[in-house]
């Protein structure tokens, strides 16, 4: 059996946070920030945690299938800004939604979350484990960003993406594989400092602001354009897909120049590579699912279209997924 998505849905804060929002206290410009990034603007949520941008993105995603929130049989969140350390964020979901036949957890990959997830859930439905499974890919950035850094304050924002994943109705179409990947070495370089079990909260975390993102900047962009690009190009390899069978590449959004590079080394036509970083930032684990939601929405995106989904993330952790789209417009 294979399995697929068959409905997806976003949802994104409606307050708009331009570029030149943070020129007003940080020593930063538009022209920097576009041109090293290719971000113009992000949203951030004023009030409320993750849970409240997967609820919205969530229901949308079930009534447009015409499922009941008692149909789902498991729910996964892909998040490095659950709403607790526990309860898991997929508990906290499930009771909002009124998922009572539900079982679920949250999965933690970073900017991969969705690959990691998306790779699970398609494994519980092919092997008769569930028949509907919720997966919702969310991140609330602000919560953790340090907006006194300017290295990473700009990067990010807020946003969800949920997607219903199903048998396919087509054995041809929906998720073919996924070849994914994990490398602790690269902890140094990306993480929080304080906050879980090594180093708990004190006042001392609190006054060296540790409990916010931390990146060393260029390290991470040589591993990611490495990272991005030798996976999709394994995975063309792997499938004997030239850049001409690609319809669209699904990059995780955290620099353009990262996404360049990796389609550039795919050979693939600009135009075939869903962007919307300028408008949304890095939302974690939401850049994809909001990417297809949005893509699939504007009608840009038909049945039968081979996409190749790619990210790296904290860990690091990195991947690739073929799908061949079997959604109708
Ligand atoms: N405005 C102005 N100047 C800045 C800013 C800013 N916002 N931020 C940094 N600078 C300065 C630096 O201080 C440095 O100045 P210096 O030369 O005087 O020391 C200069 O700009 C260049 O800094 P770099 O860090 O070399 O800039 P770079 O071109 O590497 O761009 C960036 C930085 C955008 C962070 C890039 O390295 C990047 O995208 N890295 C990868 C991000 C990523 O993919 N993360 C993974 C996903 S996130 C996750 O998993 C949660």
């Amino acid at each position: 059996m294979r399995a697929t998505i068959t409905s997806i849905a976003h949802w994104v804060p409606e307050d708009v946070y331009p570029n030149s929002f943070f020129e007003k206290y940080l020593d930063t410009s538009h022209e920097w920030i576009f041109t090293r990034t290719g971000i113009s603007e992000r949203r951030f949520l004023k009030e409320g945690g993750t849970s409240d941008m997967i609820v919205p993105a969530a229901k949308e995603c079930m009534a447009k299938r015409g499922v009941k929130p008692e149909e789902i049989d498991c729910v996964i969140v892909a998040t490095v800004t659950p709403d607790h350390f526990f309860p898991s964020t997929a508990a906290i979901v499930q009771r909002k939604l009124g998922l009572k036949n539900a079982w679920g957890y949250d999965i933690s990959a970073a900017c991969s979350s969705f690959l990691f997830s998306l790779t699970t859930a398609v494994k519980l439905v092919e092997s008769g484990a569930c028949k509907k499974v919720l997966l919702c890919g969310a991140d609330k950035m602000s919560s953790i960003m340090d907006f006194q850094d300017r290295a990473t304050a700009v990067l990010f924002g807020d946003g969800a993406g949920c997607a219903l994943i199903e048998a396919s109705n087509d054995e041809s179409m929906g998720f073919i594989d996924s070849i994914l990947h994990i490398d602790g070495e690269g902890e140094p370089y990306l993480h929080m400092k304080a906050g879980g079990s090594v180093k708990p909260a004190s006042e001392e975390t609190v006054r060296n602001r540790e409990h916010y993102i931390f990146q060393d900047g260029q390290n991470v962009f040589k591993a990611a354009v490495k990272g991005m690009a030798d996976v999709s190009l394994e995975m063309m390899e792997k499938h004997n897909l030239t850049a001409d069978d690609i319809a669209w590449l699904v990059p995780h959004q955290a620099n353009l120049r990262i996404i360049s590079a990796t389609s550039d080394r795919m050979r693939l036509d600009p135009s075939k590579v869903m962007i919307n970083i300028d408008k949304y930032g890095n939302t974690t684990a939401a850049t994809i699912p909001i990417c297809l939601s949005e893509w699939h929405k504007a009608g840009k995106l038909h049945k039968g279209d081979k996409l190749i989904l790619s990210s790296f993330g904290a860990g690091y952790t990195w991947g690739a997924i073929y799908f061949v789209w079997n959604m109708n417009d």
